[in-house]
């Protein structure tokens, strides 16, 4: 959420150095974009709404920079709502990533002397600090000054002209900085930062960053005080490959996955046997996620307990307190996230520390916070993912926790065999033209549909929850997962003729219960769309899926196909769906 990029360098450079850092950060919001550039005591800022994208700026070169792309929390997506925000003197520009809670107050008292140009929460902050300015000249403890006066999780980042220094804090979003070239860098992730330097410092909650034309310190918030950074090498690559060829990065990301199938089996035993040595030395084990990530938790509730005979719990992150009261110091907690950044995962996590459990992670963020908290880190090495829907994060997920499963069934090697297959038959099924044609005649059937419904029984339930997220994310008609013994207790009345109702029966697990579903909606009118072995009376359309082992990596990359195809014919925007940011680290 909000995207946070900034320079401090000997020499001029263009604002197209601030663009180019920005676009990485996408990602993080696309409702708006903005930059400052500061230069012998003057600033210059532009901004608008849109994607970073296309953003296109004409300010002149400046040794000092701020950029931030938007995805609006406080104040409707227009230019003036679009960061960074300058103080009534004109001398700072700031950028915040998170929410400031006790913004209205603070607004009200602020609001006779300054004059507000927003509607955002932000706004305040640049306020407080052109007050603090007048007791502090130094740009850290005005910083200070101002923030400790503000509520809420938030990374905030100011440019100042006079000084062309940049000061940023934190106390939840995530903030990097690096150094390289003489010039020191700031951003929201790293990634943005691989195109200068791979020395990086992740900035801890608590903690305050300065930048100034002779280098970069860090700082305690509370005291003020010079901390020793930690310096990490990145060793790892941004992708900076484009679409190599296809439309959009949620196809590409899809044809990507038996790639990311065979490197997990290849290289992520070691990690898998970490995870599951965990798994047995603990009492409860609990597993949060959220969105996709809770899907791949869910499912790995099932693979845990079918495959091992453990029983663990799953619990979406932001819900965890049902189970506090069992938390202690022999308790697991698995936390899954692509970007390790999601906020309730981050909150979950502390939560469950504070009561001594242990945290692993599994995530595909090298060095993000989550990876720094966890005691033990399975990365799922699957490479970047560009669309803001996940994909095959999620399938790498699955994948990692069936051979937690199976290590802890005493038969990793077997998985490692059986994950190969899978990913031949998978590259079998992205290539075969037929299962293509289907799919987009499927998807021409039910895009003109407000609703649609995806019944899944046992191991199939998450990932009918699964399709049908990624159905709603990327469509935005409204898609439901059910199990499909819940069908008669409520569902079914919502059945009305030419429904669509998608049925998960792709293996032997409990498919008579699901085909019966199947034609007790069917009987109702729905259109029975089936993802099964054979052709079946219940289903008037079938996807056919070989099933077996491989069946949960058909079902996902099926359903995904079908959201994309069914997004495109409506028109839209298969990467950059409406509303949402990849990365949600505010509340
Ligand atoms: C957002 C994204 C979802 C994602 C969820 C969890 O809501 O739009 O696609 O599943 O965050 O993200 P994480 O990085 O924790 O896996």
């Amino acid at each position: 959420m909000c995207g946070i990029y900034g320079f401090v360098a000997p020499e001029r450079r263009d604002s197209d150095t601030v663009l180019a850092g920005l676009r990485y950060l996408e990602y993080r919001g696309y409702d708006s974009w903005g930059v400052a550039m500061a230069d012998s005591g003057g600033l210059a800022v532009d901004k608008d709404i849109g994607s970073i994208a296309s953003a296109r700026t004409q300010l002149p070169p400046a040794r000092a920079a701020l950029g931030h792309t938007r995805w609006a929390t406080h104040g409707g997506v227009t230019q003036a709502n679009a960061h960074p925000h300058v103080d009534c003197t004109g001398r700072f520009a700031l950028i915040h990533n998170g929410i400031v809670e006790n913004y209205a107050e603070l607004g009200s008292r602020l609001r006779r002397p300054h004059q507000f140009r927003s509607q955002t929460d932000t706004e305040v902050l640049v306020h407080l600090l052109e007050e603090a300015t007048d007791s502090e000249d130094n740009l850290l403890e005005a910083l200070l000054a101002a923030f400790r006066q503000v509520q809420g999780l938030s990374a905030v980042a100011v440019l100042d002209a006079r000084s062309g220094q940049i000061a940023a804090v934190k106390n939840g979003s995530p903030l990097v900085v690096g150094w390289g070239g003489q010039a020191c860098y700031i951003a929201s992730d790293p990634v943005a930062l691989l195109d200068h330097t791979r020395e990086v410092t992740f900035v801890e909650d608590g903690q305050a960053v300065w930048l100034t034309p002779d280098g970069m310190s860090l700082h305690s918030m509370a005291t003020g005080q010079r901390l020793q950074p930690q310096v990490r090498h990145v060793d790892w690559d941004a992708e900076r490959a484009g679409l190599n060829g296809y439309p959009h990065f949620m196809l590409k990301e899809i044809h990507e996955q038996p790639d990311v199938l065979r490197r997990i089996a290849e290289t992520k035993q070691q990690e898998a046997r970490a995870l599951a040595d965990a798994i047995r030395d603990a009492g409860d084990v609990i597993l949060v996620g959220c969105g996709t990530a809770h899907h791949a938790a869910l499912s790995a509730r099932y693979t845990l307990a079918e495959i091992a005979g453990r029983a663990v719990v799953a619990s979406v992150a932001s819900e965890l307190s049902p189970s506090l009261p069992s938390i202690g110091a022999d308790s697991l907690i698995i936390a899954f996230s692509q970007s390790g950044e999601t906020i309730d995962v981050l909150e979950a996590v502390r939560e469950a520390r504070s009561r001594g459990a242990r945290i692993a992670a599994v995530t595909n963020a090298e060095g993000s916070a989550l990876d720094r908290f966890a005691d033990l880190t399975v990365l799922l090495g699957c490479g970047p993912e560009r669309c803001v829907l996940a994909t095959k994060s999620y399938t790498a997920k699955l994948a990692i926790m069936q051979m937690v499963a199976w290590e802890l069934a005493g038969d990793l090697a077997r998985c490692v065999e059986g994950l190969r297959a899978t990913a031949s038959q998978l590259e079998v099924l992205l290539d075969r033209e037929k299962i293509g044609r289907r799919i987009r005649e499927t998807a021409q059937l039910i895009a003109g549909d407000q609703h649609l419904f995806i019944l899944g029984r046992g191991r199939n339930y998450p990932l009918a929850l699964e399709a049908a997220l990624k159905i709603k994310e990327v469509t935005y008609m409204h898609a439901e997962g059910f199990a499909s013994g819940e069908l008669k207790h409520g569902v079914i009345a919502l059945i009305t003729s030419g429904t669509p109702v998608i049925a998960l029966a792709p293996d032997e697990c409990l498919r008579s219960e699901i085909l019966s579903a199947a034609a007790e909606v069917r009987a109702r009118g729905a259109l029975t769309i089936g993802l099964s072995p054979s052709a079946e009376p219940e289903l008037e359309i079938n996807l056919p899926v070989d099933g077996g082992e491989a069946a949960p990596y058909e079902i996902a990359v099926v359903t995904q196909l079908l959201a994309y195809e069914t997004a495109r014919l409506r028109g839209c925007d298969p990467d950059k769906p409406r509303n949402l940011a990849k990365s949600v680290t505010v509340k």
